[in-house]
């Protein structure tokens, strides 16, 4: 439990015993101004109301039963029946001293713990990775990692794309290309001008055309010479996610991959027991399924159609094979749908259709987890300048290159090689930092001078904050990571940094919960500013003595180990300077 759970834990039980109904909570939220202490309760109101007497009343009464004197030093009434709490520095000392098992340390899986589904990234492998796949992957490994460390066991589920009518035109183009080994080879080195110009060939020689609907027909059937090319094309195209992957942090790798073809088998049976649950309805010679809450234009009933008039099916009926799988043999008990905001309507249908087909269970927590569009600065969705794909690779390469010219101003004596280092994490740390600090549902733009400035919400500044701290160290020369000393709290700006680095778990059971990765940064960013307070304000090598220079540099050393968990959490690294 996390101390705010825990306090609110104790108020409710103190409110009960006050008279307030069972399961009336205390709701403890951290306190938004000072002048509140460091938490507020407001369950009194509601509980009051519904016995209808006065709040501040049962406040009261609630805190003089309340156990929390191992906690709080300092509780009040205030305004309405608020009940405001200020911890007290026993309580502090104690998360502070054992920092590292008490608040960094993953949690081990506890009762609530759950099997959770993570579909994301997810490409489709006709094409190279862009920056639309960029999204879903930084953002659902950021999840999948405080998930982790939550302590719920993370199934990640790379949903790649391998299948359908558009391989069938990759196919014969490859076929045409494969009487000169070269010429293929050369081809498949870059995939985006490869599906282009299999697509020029579709577009404009009808004999073509129907070379590659024949293919598709024959991949669909098993026949051999077709799988082995279209397997010689999927694992190009994967090989070239994956070392994006690579380059980016990214903990996916081939063991996640449970490709749309995985699910082919399935895919009759999925109809077939729609049918047989009274679901299908045939329209147009398609499958379909009706459910009444679903409604287009002109209220006319919206179908989620599960087989084509061609006996084809579609992404639906895959995704409700695979919630079916994830559920019956993967036994996770929640899946968390890392994909675009323009795919909303088909996992809300997705949802609907597989808990009344009995798919997944009632119990079962199905969540699409959107997110918004990354624009260029001209706030059109981020493109070339002639309005093409701009490629993720080329993306990294501008992102290093500036970090790296940045250093280089900066930091001119420091090698090269290490100069390069630091261009490598500071870069991608700031791409990867500029999608997460935004809450997920809107749009952003994607900035370069703004993603690489030393000031604000961004990588480079909380991984200086991080230097910061290392740099002070390898001037006291003592070493970090083996240090230790009591803490004690004087200062104002001292307690203000304890308060922001004990409430780290407090976060990371609400990205837990509601999947937003940008209050993991808000809180680190919260970190960084406490800290730049606290150094310019609080000596530390120039201490007045030496139990107050080691008390504060034992903060210090609190304060790197929140922020690299708190980075390494969102797959970003730190350097040790910069
Ligand atoms: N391949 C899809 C796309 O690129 C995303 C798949 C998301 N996951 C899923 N289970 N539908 O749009």
């Amino acid at each position: 439990m996390t101390l705010r759970e825990t306090l609110e834990a104790r108020i409710t039980a103190a409110l009960e015993k006050a008279g307030a109904p069972p399961g009336t909570p205390a709701i403890v939220q951290p306190a938004t101004r000072a002048g509140f202490g460091d938490y507020q309760a407001n369950g009194a109101m509601g509980a009051a109301k519904k016995l209808g007497r006065k709040p501040r009343e049962l406040a009261e009464a609630a805190l003089a039963v309340a156990e929390i004197d191992d906690l709080v030093a300092h509780a009040e009434i205030a305004g309405p029946g608020f009940i405001n709490l200020t911890l007290s520095d026993a309580c502090l000392n104690r998360q502070l001293a054992d920092y590292a098992a008490t608040v960094i340390a993953a949690r081990p899986a506890g009762a609530d713990a759950q099997r959770v589904v993570v579909d994301y990234s997810s490409p489709n492998l006709a094409k190279e990775m862009h920056v639309g796949h960029l999204r879903s992957t930084i953002i659902g490994d950021a999840m999948a990692r405080v998930l982790e460390h939550t302590g719920h066991a993370v199934l990640r589920q790379n949903h790649v794309g391998d299948w359908g009518t558009q391989f069938g035109m990759l196919l014969t183009w490859m076929n045409e290309l494969a009487n000169n080994d070269d010429a293929l080879e050369h081809e498949l080195a870059d995939l985006e001008t490869f599906y282009r110009h299999a697509k020029q060939r579709f577009d404009s020689d009808p004999e073509f055309a129907q070379a590659a609907r024949d293919t598709v027909v024959r991949l669909q059937s098993g026949d051999p010479d077709c799988l082995r090319r279209w397997q010689q094309f999927i694992d190009v195209s994967m090989r070239h996610c994956e070392a994006l992957y690579a380059r980016l942090g990214v903990s996916l790798t081939r063991e996640h991959v449970h490709a749309e073809s995985a699910y082919n088998d399935d895919l009759a049976r999925v109809v077939e027991d729609l049918d047989a649950a009274g679901l299908l309805t045939e329209s147009d010679g398609a499958q379909c399924v009706f459910l009444d809450e679903f409604k287009g234009k002109d209220d006319q009933p919206l179908p989620l159609i599960v087989q084509k008039r061609d006996g084809g099916y579609l992404y639906a009926t895959t995704d409700l094979a695979a919630v079916r799988h994830r559920s019956r043999t993967l036994r996770a008990q929640r899946m968390l749908y890392f994909v675009d905001n323009r795919q909303s309507l088909h996992f809300r249908q997705v949802f609907a259709v597989a808990r009344a087909a009995g798919f997944a269970p009632e119990e079962a927590q199905l969540e699409h987890m959107p997110f918004g569009t990354m624009l260029g600065e001209d706030g059109r969705p981020f493109a070339t300048r002639s309005g093409g794909v701009v490629r993720l690779s080329q993306l990294l390469d501008e992102a290093e290159e500036r970090a790296y010219a940045l250093v280089t101003e900066k930091n001119p004596e420091l090698a090269e090689a290490e100069r390069r280092d630091i261009g490598r994490v500071v870069g991608i740390g700031a791409v990867k930092y500029a999608d997460l600090s935004k809450h997920r549902s809107s749009d952003y733009v994607f900035s370069w001078d703004g993603m690489l400035s030393f000031d604000g919400n961004t990588a480079p500044y909380l991984q200086y904050a991080y230097t910061r701290v290392r740099s002070l160290f390898r001037r006291a020369e003592v070493d970090p990571d083996s240090f230790d000393a009591p803490i004690t709290l004087a200062e104002p700006a001292e307690r203000a940094l304890a308060m922001q680095l004990i409430r780290l778990p407090e976060t990371l059971a609400v990205v837990t919960r509601d999947g937003l990765p940008h209050l993991l940064c808000a809180h680190l960013f919260d970190i960084a500013v406490a800290f730049m307070a606290f150094y310019e304000q609080c000596p530390v090598l120039a201490a007045s003595d030496a139990a107050l220079r080691d008390s504060r540099l034992a903060l210090a050393q609190r304060t790197s180990a929140a922020l690299k968990t708190g980075l390494s959490l969102l797959g970003i690294a730190t350097v040790e300077r910069m």
